[in-house]
């Protein structure tokens, strides 16, 4: 139990909401979790999780006794001092960031005069906490604080981020929220960083803005690569070995996708487009990323000859391995530019859990890498699961039509399964050809 046990609510069961809720309560705080989903909140009062987080059930499990879970937001605050906004702000038409879920919170917040500080995780524009200030000022609420505390933590691997962070990021001005946050993030190993709101806010976008540009820019090295004869990964290693650079967020592939990358690349560009700036930088990145999958449709239609009736193998089918998120994967455009050119698809992947709309309705889904190969004429590695390491490959080259890989996250090793009969074409890397 932490020294000094605070009363937290939360506001949003999502990934970050949960997983703030249960590292609180795990560090010894007494946590009210609401959110407007009265199925989620069911799920969460059996002892069920509505999403897949490696260790996050277990740990709501072992903190049950001091985490509530409720629709109802006057029994989240009534005995909090800290309301945390953890909603999402999912990207309007505009592509700015759609920020009325915390308007919603703010709304219900008007009476709680108990408070000592209203906190926002969610990623936000710029300037939003100074209009949530005026909002909390107008409603009498000039002694409650208010700070930003934005998240970096990582799907699949949230619990471990949060409670080993690089940094924890507070923004505010006011120094007594600065020491309640602080406190209330102690055992927590990372250090805290505190700063004025906006730079707050801006840390967050900037972040992510970067690690996508690290990301794209290793895309478009592999580009080059594929041009001319280099090989992306040796790049990569050697590259990644000056410290300045450092090797992480520089894995070529099929473009980054996720709930993140993609909307607070946009929601940044936006940002800086309302002020009437164009972030050139920031376009590029966000027009190479949206190509990175089309490209590898136009490699494999260059191989094939056509797609037309060719049936083609998507392993995997989430942005990324250890999640069942399908937000802005890449397999989905992927499979829907596949379809477009006339392939028949059949899938794989251990955790998705995709909208049973087009174009995974017209996808064949297999419970095995091998049955998902079989009869294929090629097979594309959309996303990087171990599991796709302990297929048997022999047998499922013997099942393919045509025993043509395609590598779209450089995991396999070309010459291992050039070796073994295989054509492998990949990101920034010569197409190895069976010896
Ligand atoms: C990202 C950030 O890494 C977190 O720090 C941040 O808190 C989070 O967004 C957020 O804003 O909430 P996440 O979207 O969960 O986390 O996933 P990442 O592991 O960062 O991967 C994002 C995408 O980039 C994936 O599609 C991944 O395949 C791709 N990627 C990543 C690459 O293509 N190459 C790489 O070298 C690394």
């Amino acid at each position: 139990m932490a020294a000094s046990s605070r009363s937290i609510a939360v506001f949003g069961a999502g990934y970050i909401g949960l997983v703030t809720a249960a590292c609180f309560a795990q560090l010894g705080h007494r946590v009210t979790v609401r959110d407007i989903q009265p199925e989620r909140i069911r799920l969460l009062q059996a002892g069920d999780i509505p999403i897949y987080e490696p260790g996050l059930g277990d740990m709501l499990a072992q903190n049950k006794e001091r985490l509530t879970f409720t629709l109802d937001a006057s029994e989240a605050v009534q005995e909090a001092e800290v309301a945390y906004i953890c909603v999402d702000t999912p990207p309007t038409a505009s592509g700015d960031a759609d920020l009325s879920r915390i308007w919603a919170v703010i709304d219900t917040l008007r009476d709680a005069s108990h408070l000592a500080a209203v906190v926002v995780k969610s990623t936000v524009p710029v300037g939003t906490g100074t209009r949530i200030r005026t909002a909390l000022d107008e409603a009498g609420l000039h002694h409650v604080g208010y700070a930003s505390n934005p998240e970096f933590t990582a799907e699949g691997r949230a619990v471990a981020d949060f409670l080993h962070p690089d940094r924890i990021v507070i923004g505010t001005t006011d120094d007594a929220t600065a020491a309640l946050l602080t406190r209330l993030h102690t055992g927590i190993d990372g250090p805290v960083h505190t700063m004025d709101v906006a730079s707050a806010e801006m840390v967050k976008l900037a972040s992510n803005a970067l690690l996508a540009t690290k990301i794209t820019f290793i895309n478009e090295i592999a580009t080059v690569c594929e041009a001319t004869g280099a090989d992306v990964t040796q790049v990569a290693d050697a590259v990644g070995l000056d410290h300045r650079l450092g090797r992480h967020f520089l894995n070529a592939g099929l473009g980054y996708g996720g709930s993140c990358f993609p909307k607070d690349s946009r929601a940044l560009r936006a940002m800086a487009s309302n002020t009437g700036y164009s972030f050139q930088l920031l376009n590029s990145v966000i027009e190479v990323n949206d190509l990175q999958p089309r490209r590898a449709v136009q490699r494999l239609k260059n191989e094939l000859g056509t797609l037309r009736n060719r049936r083609i193998a998507l392993l995997g089918m989430t942005f990324k391995p250890g999640t069942d998120d399908m937000r802005e994967a890449p397999s989905t455009v992927l499979a829907s530019r596949l379809l477009a050119e006339g392939a028949t698809l059949t899938c794989w992947d251990p955790m998705a859990r995709p909208a049973p709309t087009e174009p995974w309705a017209l996808a064949e889904r297999h419970p095995t890498v091998v049955q998902a190969l079989t009869g294929a004429d090629a097979a594309v590695v959309v996303t990087e699961w171990p599991q796709l390491l302990d297929t048997d490959w022999n047998t499922a080259r013997d099942l393919m039509r045509t025993p043509l890989l395609f590598d779209g996250r450089n995991m396999l090793d070309p010459a291992e399964f050039a070796q073994a009969g295989y054509t492998v074409m990949s990101i920034g890397r010569a197409t190895a050809r069976p010896c």
